[in-house]
């Protein structure tokens, strides 16, 4: 596996980063995970366009242009064997004593690329859908940054784990709908798409993009809007999206089946425009 770290290409093994990385001591950097469909970065100009807004939230300047980062991403990608992988990309404040405020004068910024294979969701779990498990949404209120800081993250998935579910779905203030531990969520109701509305509470994800997209170019209806704990409760269908996960059906939530317990009618629709798209325009 070769990886990219601070101007080299490298075998992961040969990979260094100081323990006074600024990432190591506070999580003080931003990521960004690109999959790449038959060696092609599906949308990384959009993929550039968040983690610009992920640096510009913590103050970070951008290390790279977008031909840069094209040159990196792409040579990444032909450096690595599967046909279908995943970017992972790390950035952050760099190498410095350890003092909460940002180094002065400022330090170069620690720049990771690793390519993993990307996984394929297994037929079985389209079959039958996922367990989910609702819990307090307990993070800060920039969950549009894509921090490095993951612990909230972390606990809300191992919780899910735990309850022998595939993830925790966030509910804001005993009130409302945000996302996922790591993806965004739907709702379905009497044939209706539901989405939250892209803000600070949410990562703007570029899979929930293409869903909302293949809704209206196939004229499914749909409405993106704060959504409320009720509305999770009472949905007819939940939907899960995320660049790894694709587009998976939610049909069990604390234990209680969603709907009918099935993947439903929009999941139905979905998925198929979803695998259509996958081969027509991310693999073209
Ligand atoms: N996570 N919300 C959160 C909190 C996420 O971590 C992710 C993705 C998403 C979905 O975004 P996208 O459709 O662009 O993948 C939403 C990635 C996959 C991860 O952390 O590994």
């Amino acid at each position: 596996m070769t990886i990219y770290l601070n101007g080299a290409f490298m075998p992961i093994e040969e990979a260094r980063v100081s323990v006074l990385d600024r990432g190591f001591i506070f999580g003080d950097g931003v990521y960004e995970v690109i999959p790449v469909y038959s060696r092609r970065a599906f949308r990384m100009p959009e993929h550039l366009k968040r983690l610009q807004h992920s640096l510009d939230g913590i103050k970070l300047p951008n290390p790279h242009n977008e031909s840069e980062w094209a040159g990196i991403l792409n040579e990444i990608i032909k450096l690595n064997t599967p046909e279908d992988q995943y970017l992972y990309l790390h950035i952050t404040r760099g190498v410095a004593k350890r003092d909460h405020a940002f180094p002065v004068p400022p330090v170069p910024p620690t720049v990771f690329v690793l390519s993993n294979p990307l996984p394929v969701p297994p037929a079985e779990l389209l079959q039958s859908g996922i367990a989910c498990i609702t819990v307090a949404d307990n993070r800060w209120l920039r969950c549009d940054i894509k921090s490095i800081a993951l612990l909230p993250n972390v606990l809300l998935r191992q919780a899910a784990v735990e309850a022998g579910c595939a993830e925790a779905i966030l509910i804001r203030d005993d009130a409302f709908l945000t996302e996922g531990a790591a993806s965004n969520i739907f709702v379905v109701k009497n044939g209706k798409l539901l989405a939250p509305p892209k803000d600070n509470l949410m990562l703007p994800g570029i899979t929930y993009d293409v869903i909302l997209e293949l809704a209206a170019a196939n004229g499914i209806p749909h409405e993106v809007r704060r959504i409320s704990n009720a509305e999770v409760f009472g949905a007819d269908e939940l939907l899960l999206t995320s660049s790894t996960r694709e587009v998976l059906a939610i049909t069990t939530l604390d234990g209680k089946p969603v709907g009918n317990g099935k993947p439903g009618p929009m999941f139905a629709k979905l998925h198929p425009l979803y695998q259509t798209f996958k081969r027509e325009v991310m693999r073209k």
